[in-house]
């Protein structure tokens, strides 16, 4: 058998014999940046083989976040899947999902590593993890996307490497890998600006747990962003506007603070539009993804620095960063998302949480995961790490769905991912909506005059107008009228 460096180097095919039926695995990366890819297609092959011969062949899949959607739908197509968690972005295993196929676990993404760490789900049997480099001693360096890799290595009783030649050693220089103490010996984490590094560039891995290295040369499955489209280019318009008018009251710092920023057409947007806006200052990220438009706007001096998990870009934005490497680096920290998404880290640093909403209620409190409170999306992922924190809350959304069919304004949400009680600023294609410092009934009538489709502002108004009264006005008999009006024929207002 070829080695390296004593470690046994195996096809993909042969190491996924290593993962037993029943195993918990746990895949490294964040997004599908850094996410392993040989080995959990082979262990989908595998399954279906053994499905074919009448054998059982199910595992539990821990990830970081999401991973490549192929690698997910592949699992799930490959029914190889009992349990999943904490995130998802693929077609089929949200299918699998919603079909009661696959048990899914929705978690905030800074809490897995101390939840790893303290046991609370179970022990991982093997994990794997994508790395640019290794050495004898199993010190391993990661490629772009950390998420929980670290821990992962440290806590499975078996990792193996996809050793992925694809990607530059050089991402070392950018990784900052730390661990945080349990408590109650746990100390403030000494990062006092997003680019402070605090730990080392590399995982360590017991040798004797290494059990084997599967050699890969393969771009991460990062696609592209269409065209913005008109009713993102507003949203992110009127959030740039809410922003200037923000620093100039005072409100906000006039160099800025530092900004998390989901991912998705919306949030590129808004990128843009806050690099095109010379009035904007320069201004740096604290967040647990790094997108496409962000590194253009670093060339441009507007994003000073970016601390993520994940460098969740194009291959060819990837090859260009890898090309001026000596440009980015000092630019650039990508770190363990329980450091990335650290709640403490978010509140001190004052962040600016930018997310999206699925459904918002006109009390403030949003859905970011299920349709009809029944059928998951995605997950939580970090959003709820950011916003329950942040300086500033923003959601954003178009105000409406299914060419208007669809109000994602309703007088209550079918499922609360986030509450009014930490929602701070609503924005849609329409306008803002600034909640702070509103009482209940305020609060409803700044959302519907501000954000909701104008189709839907006198059916939202009537809606508290006769309301029961008391604090929060409810119709307990009527609150989701609109959904069941959509659910038996596909228009939420007659
Ligand atoms: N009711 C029913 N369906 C709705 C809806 C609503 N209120 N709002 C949107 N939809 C539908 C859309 O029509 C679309 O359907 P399609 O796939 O059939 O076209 C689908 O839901 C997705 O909507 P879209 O507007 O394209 O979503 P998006 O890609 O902008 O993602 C979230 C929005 C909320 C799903 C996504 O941001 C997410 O997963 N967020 C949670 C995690 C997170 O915030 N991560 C970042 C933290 S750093």
């Amino acid at each position: 058998m070829n080695t390296i460096y004593n470690f046994p180097v195996m096809t993909a095919e042969e190491a996924a014999e290593l993962v037993p039926d029943g195993a918990k695995i746990a895949l490294g990366g964040f997004t599908p940046a850094g996410s392993p890819k040989a080995v959990p297609e082979a262990i989908a092959l595998r399954a279906q083989e053994l499905h074919a011969q009448g054998k059982s062949y199910k595992l539990d899949v821990l990830t970081g976040a999401s991973v490549s959607s192929s690698i997910d739908d592949k699992l799930a197509a490959a029914d190889a899947v009992r349990w999943r968690a904490p995130y998802q972005t693929s077609r089929l295993m949200r299918q699998s999902i919603n079909a009661d196929k696959v048990e899914f676990v929705d978690m905030h993404l800074s809490e897995i590593s101390q939840m790893v760490d303290y046991g609370f789900l179970g022990e991982i049997d093997v994990a794997v993890i994508e790395a640019s480099a290794i050495d004898n001693r199993g010190r391993v360096c990661l490629t772009t996307g950390i998420g929980c890799a670290p821990t992962f290595a440290r806590r499975a009783k078996k990792v193996i490497i996809e050793l992925n030649s694809y990607h530059s050693p050089r991402l070392a220089e950018i990784t900052d890998i730390a661990f945080i103490k349990p408590p109650p010996n746990r100390y403030p984490i000494p990062i006092y600006h997003p680019l402070d590094k605090i730990g080392i560039g590399h995982v360590e891995i017991p040798p004797e747990r290494i059990a084997a290295i599967v050699e890969t040369n393969r771009p991460d499955e990062v696609g592209a962003f269409g065209d913005c489209g008109e009713v993102a280019t507003r949203i992110a318009a009127n959030f740039v506007q809410f922003m200037l008018n923000e620093i100039a009251a005072g409100r906000v710092p006039r160099n800025f603070l530092p900004l998390q920023s989901g991912v998705g057409n919306i949030n590129n947007a808004v990128l843009k539009a806050l690099g095109d806006n010379e009035d904007f200052p320069a201004f740096c990220m604290f967040s647990e993804v790094l997108q496409d438009s962000a590194v253009e706007l670093m060339e441009r001096e507007r994003i000073t620095g970016v601390s993520a998990s994940s460098l969740t870009i194009m291959p060819e934005t990837l090859q260009h960063v890898y090309n001026n490497f000596d440009y980015f680096s000092h630019r650039i920290v990508l770190r363990p998302q329980e450091l990335s998404n650290n709640p403490e880290l978010v509140r001190r640093l004052g962040v600016i949480a930018l997310n999206v909403a699925l459904e918002m209620d006109i009390y403030g409190n949003v859905n970011s995961t299920h349709l009809f409170g029944s059928s998951i999306m995605n997950g939580i992922g970090g959003s709820g790490d950011f916003e329950r924190n942040s300086y500033l809350s923003v959601f954003m959304s178009p105000s409406t769905a299914k060419n208007g069919a669809i109000s994602a304004i309703v007088p209550m949400c079918t499922h609360v991912d986030h509450s009014e009680h930490s929602v701070k600023v609503i924005v849609t294609e329409h306008g803002v909506a600034d909640l702070r410092g509103l009482s209940p009934r305020s609060k409803a009538e700044t959302i519907i005059n501000n954000c909701a489709a104008p189709e839907y502002r006198d059916y939202l108004m009537r809606y508290i107008t006769s309301s029961r009264g008391g604090h929060i006005g409810q119709h307990l008999d009527n609150a989701f009228e609109l959904h069941l009006n959509y659910l038996k024929s596909g228009k939420m207002l007659p």
